[in-house]
């Protein structure tokens, strides 16, 4: 393990947002969404996003396959239009990043309105929410006078890349990821990885036979450690959830395949034996790991907002930063659509070229 260097912070000694801090209730409680009709706003845009990108100063990629950049758009100034096209281009690039946005100030109601264009908000089962704000907000703090975070990834690394909250039936589509306070220097940055080039990295007779599988979903080990680091102060405010999912799901905007498993929320593929499972499981997850060349990694400021795509990307956070650092931020998941399950193409000749790789290399 590395052992992050110690902290030579200039942070205030107070949080700066001190309405958003993370509200511990063992007793606390939130009712599921539920069921619910999706209507993607990717499908209303217009490719042009002209509204989306008519103040825009700059706009960049962070790296070939995920994430592009955004200056000078406020999300708060975005019309109706200007929120679709959005959800289009992040559905296209896997994350967007915008800086300095007037957002953080606005307040819950109106942060709130903005992510529930995207869909109904997800109600975390275990992370804490503000003390007088909604209960969709999750707060991620992480700071001297408040080691939770730290303590649940003793001992291990915090490398885990997921898709938040897959175990739902209908799991989350556009996620935002605000970041209030962050350390003076670096670290602390999410790495976010596109599932779709990772999926259509795989040879084509391997992509086919994942295709048409299914595979558990449940936050079972999730809720676990949180009564296994905070005993009787556990957050426990909704029971176990668990879906079974497509293992390669279509995005219904793009069109794109995507790799739909994760090592923080799937436990088994349906239907084939414990040893068969988890051994195609460690490989899909160790490749996911491994797929620096399909991802981006995004560092932040106070006042950068991060949206990302659940259903073609997953992310990992680092907490590569010194133990006592005020990281500070929220999140709103707005929920989407039941995973639509990948049809295995008619045979395009793609295998036989498997062969030939095959007869390259023997000779
Ligand atoms: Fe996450």
């Amino acid at each position: 393990m590395i052992a992050p260097t110690e902290s030579k912070t200039t942070q205030a000694k107070e949080p700066l947002y001190p309405d958003y801090l993370p509200h511990y209730d063992p007793l606390d409680k939130v009712v599921p969404v539920g069921e619910f009709e999706h209507d993607d706003p990717g499908h209303r845009a217009d490719p042009a996003m002209q509204n989306l990108l008519k103040t825009a100063t700059d706009v960049f990629d962070l790296s070939p396959h995920c994430g592009s950049e955004l200056r000078g758009v406020q999300i708060t100034e975005l019309s109706s239009e200007g929120l679709d096209e959005l959800a289009l281009l992040v559905a296209q690039r896997g994350c967007v990043v915008l800086r300095e946005q007037k957002y953080l100030d606005v307040g819950f109601d109106e942060q709130k309105r903005i992510a529930s264009h995207f869909g109904p908000l997800h109600k975390h089962g275990w992370m804490p929410h503000p003390k007088n704000g909604p209960e969709e907000f999750v707060i991620v703090y992480d700071s001297k006078d408040d080691l939770r975070i730290r303590k649940s990834w003793a001992r291990k690394s915090p490398i885990q890349f997921h898709v938040d909250q897959s175990p739902e039936s209908q799991p989350p589509g556009l996620t935002f990821f605000c970041m209030l306070e962050s350390p003076d220097g670096p670290g602390g940055d999410t790495i976010i990885s596109n599932m779709h080039t990772a999926f259509m990295s795989l040879s084509p007779s391997f992509r086919k036979r994942l295709e048409g599988l299914n595979a558990v979903h449940t936050t079972a080990n999730p809720i676990l450690r949180e009564i296994r680091d905070n005993g009787n102060m556990a957050n426990l405010k909704r029971g176990i959830t668990k879906s079974i999912h497509p293992v390669v799901t279509v995005h219904p905007v793009t069109g794109q395949k995507a790799l739909f498993v994760n090592s923080s929320y799937t436990q088994s593929i349906v239907g084939w034996d414990e040893e068969e499972s988890d051994y195609m499981l460690k490989f899909l997850f160790d490749y996911i790991n491994r797929g620096q060349n399909f991802a981006c990694r995004v560092r932040y400021a106070p006042g950068t907002i991060v949206l990302w795509d659940q259903r073609i990307t997953q992310h990992s956070q680092t907490l590569d930063y010194a133990p006592g650092d005020r990281r500070h931020a929220f999140r709103l998941t707005a929920l989407a659509n039941k995973p639509i399950p990948s049809k295995i193409d008619e045979d395009d000749g793609e295998c036989a070229k498997d062969e030939g790789r095959v007869m390259l290399n023997l000779c």
